[in-house]
Formats: structure tokens, sequence, C-alpha cells
């Protein structure tokens, strides 16, 4: 068995080339545990890491601010705003190619419409929300009422991803974003197939992620009940620890059955949208 703090990241099938993970309620809330994941991936040889994305409801200055405030290692990439902005870090900018594509059948203001004539939602404040992110608090919603506001936008004539996460976040986003469209493009982006993926989470906006094909899923235990209930499908790892330290277990889970020497990315550069047709307890506060 690896020691916690060197994990093998060797899965059992293909070696995994990137891991993508939630931040608060997954690698954030237990500071010892991000600690521990930080010298566990920095003890992963360099040129065998995998591609470090962190996928973040957050918006990108905010989880900026947060790498700098935390033990977390410096990602390749942050997906953040629920999928609607990528940032490459060595280049300190946002891909544009997968900005250019969110637009398409997108109209905020008729969006903020359906959902105010639809729900009794309430706006999140001003710092949350972005022209392809519209964020509502909106508390207990039944899978009826997301439903209804799914077919109400539809009737609108809108391509919008409704993400329902923590009993309390709704999110309207353009149809081509949301966590897992966003790691799904990227992966495109990467040359890197979603079999080649570690995924990890603990809310619903984290759902999307674990619905790639053939992606290895980590569900953290502190994960609330509508992400168990919306991956148990995908038969992803249920860790017993919480936080980080659910992370290092599961990255364990998916490294202890046999040895594969962990390949180096290739990093194509292509453009455009190169789309891949895709087919509890809860002793934290709701986070994404
Ligand atoms: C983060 C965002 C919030 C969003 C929530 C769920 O908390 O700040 O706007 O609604 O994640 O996706």
């Amino acid at each position: 068995m690896p020691d916690a703090t060197e994990p093998s990241l060797a899965p059992s099938v293909l070696p995994i080339r990137l891991a993508c993970f939630d931040l608060d309620g997954t690698l954030l809330g237990k500071p010892d545990a991000t600690l521990s994941f930080q010298r566990a991936w920095l003890a992963l040889p360099e040129g065998t890491r995998p591609v470090l994305v962190y996928n973040t409801g957050r918006m990108l200055a905010d989880s900026l601010r947060q790498l700098r405030r935390t033990d977390l290692p410096p990602p390749d990439y942050l997906i953040c705003g629920v999928g609607t902005l990528i940032y490459r870090r060595e280049t300190q900018e946002v891909v544009q190619e997968f900005s250019e594509i969110m637009s398409g059948g997108w109209n905020r203001a008729k969006a903020v419409e359906v959902v105010t004539q639809t729900t009794h939602a309430v706006p999140q404040p001003a710092h949350f929300q972005s022209p392809f992110k519209s964020s509502w608090y909106l508390h207990h919603a039944s899978t009826e009422v997301i439903d209804g506001l799914r077919a109400a936008l539809e009737t609108a004539g809108l391509q919008a991803a409704v993400v329902y996460s923590s009993d309390r976040d709704l999110d309207v986003l353009p149809m081509l974003a949301d966590k897992g469209n966003a790691l799904d493009w990227l992966l495109n982006h990467l040359d890197i197939s979603p079999a080649e993926a570690l995924v990890a989470g603990d809310t619903g906006n984290d759902a999307a992620m674990f619905h790639l094909p053939d992606v290895r899923g980590i569900v953290v235990e502190n994960a609330q009940p509508e992400l168990l209930e919306a991956v148990l499908t995908t038969r992803p790892y249920m860790a017993h620890a919480i936080c980080a330290d659910g992370v290092l277990e599961g990255m364990k889970h998916y490294g202890s059955s046999r040895k594969c020497p962990l390949r180096s990315p290739r990093i194509l550069v292509t453009t455009g949208s190169l789309r891949r047709s895709s087919s509890s307890s809860s002793r934290l506060p709701p986070t994404s």
C-alpha cells in the first residue's frame, strides 16, 4: 500500500494523464488535508505528474486569490464559474477558444426573465454573476421545480444548462458550459481521453464531470446527497475520508491495483470547439 504522502496514480486500465478536482469541500475545507495533498502531489516525479486542473464554482479572480492563500499545488489549468471559463496558468491567460463557443444559443437576459417568472429564486450577489453565468439562491427546490425550469427555458428557445447544488445554489449557464462540458472541452483540447482522467467532487455542480464516459471518479465522504444520487450509476470511488483526505484515498485506490508509469501529457494546440459527443453524510457546510 503506498504511503499517503506518495500516492501512486497508476490506474488499473489506462494511466491517468489529467486530474480534475473541485476546490471547496473537496481539496479545500480541511487545511491539514490540503497540505497532505500538496505534499503528495509534489512528491510525484516531475514530468510524470498528470495535468492538474481545479474545477470550481468560484470566479477567476477569487480562485486565484484562494490559490495564493492556501497550500494547494499550482494547477496547470483552472476551470472557473461552474465551467464557464478556462484559464491556463503557464501563460496566465483565459483560453479564448473555449470562451468563444459559449455564446451559441445563449441569451442571459432571457434566462433571467425565465428564472424570475418560473421560480422564487433570488439572485446571488453581483460578484457571482458573469455574462455566461446567471446564479441564484433557491432553497430546497424539488426535482419538479428544476425540471420545470429546464422546460421553460427550452420553450423560450434558450439552450441553457441548469445546475442545482447544495440544495440552494441554482446556476443557469450556456448549454456548452458546466463543469463536465468544460472538462470535456479541455480534454479534447489536450488530446486526452476521459478514460485517462480522474475527477473528484462533493456537490451537485461536480456531477457532470463524473458523467464523462469512462472517467474515474472520487466522491469525498462529506459529499452532498445530491451528488451521490447523481453519480451512483457511474460507480465512483466513495471515499471514507473527508475533503482532500478523501481525494488522497481515492488516488490510492485507483493507483493500488497495477503499477503503470504516468505519461506526460501531449499538449496539442487546437482551435475551435472540438467537443466529443458523450453519451451521506455531510459534516461540512454546502460548498461548490
Ligand atoms: C459557487 C459559486 C456560486 C454557484 C455555486 C454552485 O459557490 O460562487 O455562484 O452557484 O458555486 O455552482
